[in-house]
């Protein structure tokens, strides 16, 4: 392993001895790159999947005492997981009634981490009902999203209901101020409070912050004309009758979603 891949998280992790933690290897680097600059500050976690609570523990270390610290699990004896900064509430993560009372519960989270049950139906009903509880510059970590090619978790390649493919979806959202066909995309809340979408090996993170429309600039001297010019009847063909007919019938195959003719 490289100096560079070991970070606290992964060197505590190295040398847990306390309640078991149970990752793949490369999350560590994921983690360390979203959730540092939140390190020693006031940041409010909440963990779906606690099992035996080490990875609450990990994160208390690793974000020190000012974090509060939530867990969700189904299994009601994790409830006896808790201890000093870190409450567990028991409910399943596919159930929208007990999620809705768990948001009134914590209120907004700095950091939200889908470490639960892994199947794809559970990963985008905890999403579609908790994002919105995530801070305005907060994060949200599904995990273990490989299970969106595995056949018993609801999985399989390019299989609609995963939550790779629903998540896929996102980036169009992300993307909305620049649709051009409004009925099938627009902007929505989630365009307005998203900022970027990371897909990682099995991890996809979600990193929020309020936005407005984009706009672009120029500054600088224009040097070069880089419109070539067409002349006389050329130029009347070109404007008034091929690139409208051209730009019906790259609508219609756009209605299809069939690729676009080229024309410039
Ligand atoms: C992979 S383990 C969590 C591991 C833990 N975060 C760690 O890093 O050591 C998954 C946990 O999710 C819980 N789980 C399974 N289905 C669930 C559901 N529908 N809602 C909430 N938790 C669930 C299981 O009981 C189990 O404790």
């Amino acid at each position: 392993m490289s100096i560079s891949s070991m970070n606290s998280l992964r060197e505590y992790f190295l040398k847990n001895d306390k309640r078991l933690i149970h990752k793949w290897d490369h999350y560590f680097e994921i983690y360390d790159r979203h959730f540092s600059r939140y390190k020693g500050k006031e940041v409010v976690i909440l963990e779906i999947g606690v099992s035996h609570g080490g990875s609450l523990q990990m994160w208390k270390d690793y974000f020190g005492s000012k974090a509060i610290i939530y867990g969700v699990d189904i299994n009601p004896s994790c409830k006896e997981l808790e201890e000093e900064n870190i409450s567990i509430f028991i409910g399943s993560q596919s159930d929208r009634n007990f999620l809705r009372e768990l948001k009134s519960k914590v209120g907004k989270v700095d950091i939200l981490i889908d470490d639960g049950g892994h199947m794809v139906q559970q990963q985008i009903v905890s999403f579609e009902e908790l994002y919105s509880i995530v801070a305005n510059d907060g994060i949200y970590l599904c995990e273990d999203v490989h299970t969106s090619y595995w056949l018993r978790f609801g999985g399989g390649v390019q299989r609609s209901g995963t939550f790779i493919e629903y998540s896929k979806n996102l980036i169009d959202h992300l993307n909305a101020y620049h649709s051009e066909q409004k009925s099938r995309l627009d902007v929505t809340e989630f365009t307005n409070n998203t900022d970027s979408i990371h897909f990682y090996d099995s991890v996809v993170v979600l990193e929020k912050r309020i936005k407005s429309a984009p706009f672009h600039l120029k500054r600088g001297e224009i040097i070069i004309d880089h419109v070539v010019p067409e002349k006389g009847p050329a130029k009347k063909f070109l404007n008034s009758i091929l690139i409208p007919i051209l730009v019906s019938f790259n609508k219609v195959l756009r209605f299809f979603r069939l690729p676009s003719i080229y024309w410039k």
